[in-house]
């Protein structure tokens, strides 16, 4: 008789430890159902701020809340019993101070039960991290194309194609390694800056849109299933999701106007009586 082995959840030192090692398997999710489907495969599960545009149709992640990530990260904390998960900091929830991201990540991690949480900035984030990490807050960093700063970047365009521009982004890199993040992602950078950072950082990296050398992979899970309108040239997409719901649903519109559906099979009939004994 072979014993079931409870499976521990697995912890930001835990993915500290697979730098060079085997890849990191990372997806976001923003529900319990898919969370609980990405748990099997999944190392890390990542409550991004791109639930604004992909489950809001917000234009970017900066009108995203506080309390929204903590809605959302609970409801994948109910769903992943193995991954590690990691919530984003929304806009303007931590760059003011050192105390305002204590304040915001401390809410998170108390309300959502999530062992970690994750913010954007490089140089400029690194006092940040280390008075978080200092605290008991495991901090995933990200670094390169940083969504939250759109406004200031002009546009979602790779970083570091010209190897004049790779010195800040190297440095940002650097610095979060050093302020005691346990990991960074990089996102958008281009293929050999990508590969040198993994090389040269003493963290793990996360790659979206960056380099097959990184220390793992992140993706946006509608991006991959096919869910999402658009999608930027670093999408594979691994299945055709839309069209498969479009079908179906045009399907069950078919048949409510038909009045196929439901059939005998969906609804509940009288229960049958057993017959009262005589005498
Ligand atoms: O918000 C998000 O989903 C992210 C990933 C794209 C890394 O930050």
């Amino acid at each position: 008789m072979s014993a079931q082995v409870e499976q521990r959840r697995l912890t930001a030192p835990d993915i500290r430890s697979r730098k060079g090692g085997l890849p990191i398997v990372a997806l976001t999710s923003y529900h319990a159902h898919t969370a609980a489907l990405l748990d099997r495969h999944c190392d890390v599960i990542l409550v991004g701020d791109s639930l604004g545009m992909v489950m809001h149709g917000l234009d970017s992640t900066l009108p995203v809340t506080l309390d929204m990530m903590i809605l959302q990260g609970r409801a994948v904390m109910r769903g992943a019993r193995h991954a590690l998960v990691a919530v984003d900091m929304p806009f303007g929830s931590y760059e003011a101070s050192k105390e305002q991201a204590f304040m915001s990540a401390a809410r998170v991690m108390k309300e959502t039960g999530c062992g970690a949480v994750k913010l954007e900035g490089g140089r400029r984030m690194a006092e940040t991290i280390a008075f978080l990490t200092e605290r008991g807050i495991p901090v995933l960093a990200h670094v390169g194309l940083t969504p939250q700063s759109i406004n200031a970047l002009g546009s979602f365009r790779a970083q570091g194609r010209d190897e004049a521009d790779w010195q800040p982004i190297e440095a940002d890199a650097q610095a979060v390694a050093e302020a005691g993040a346990f990991a960074v992602v990089l996102e958008a950078v281009a293929e050999p800056l990508a590969a040198k950072i993994t090389r040269d950082v003493a963290i793990p990296t996360i790659g979206i849109g960056a380099s097959p050398a990184c220390d793992g992979q992140v993706l946006v899970l509608e991006d991959m299933l096919g869910l999402s309108p658009r999608v930027p040239k670093f999408v594979k997409r691994y299945a055709d999701l839309g069209p498969a719901i479009d079908n179906a649903v045009a399907a069950y519109a078919a048949e409510v106007r038909s009045r196929a559906f439901p059939a005998p099979d969906h609804t509940y009939a009288l229960k049958a009586r057993t017959p009262a004994k005589a005498g």
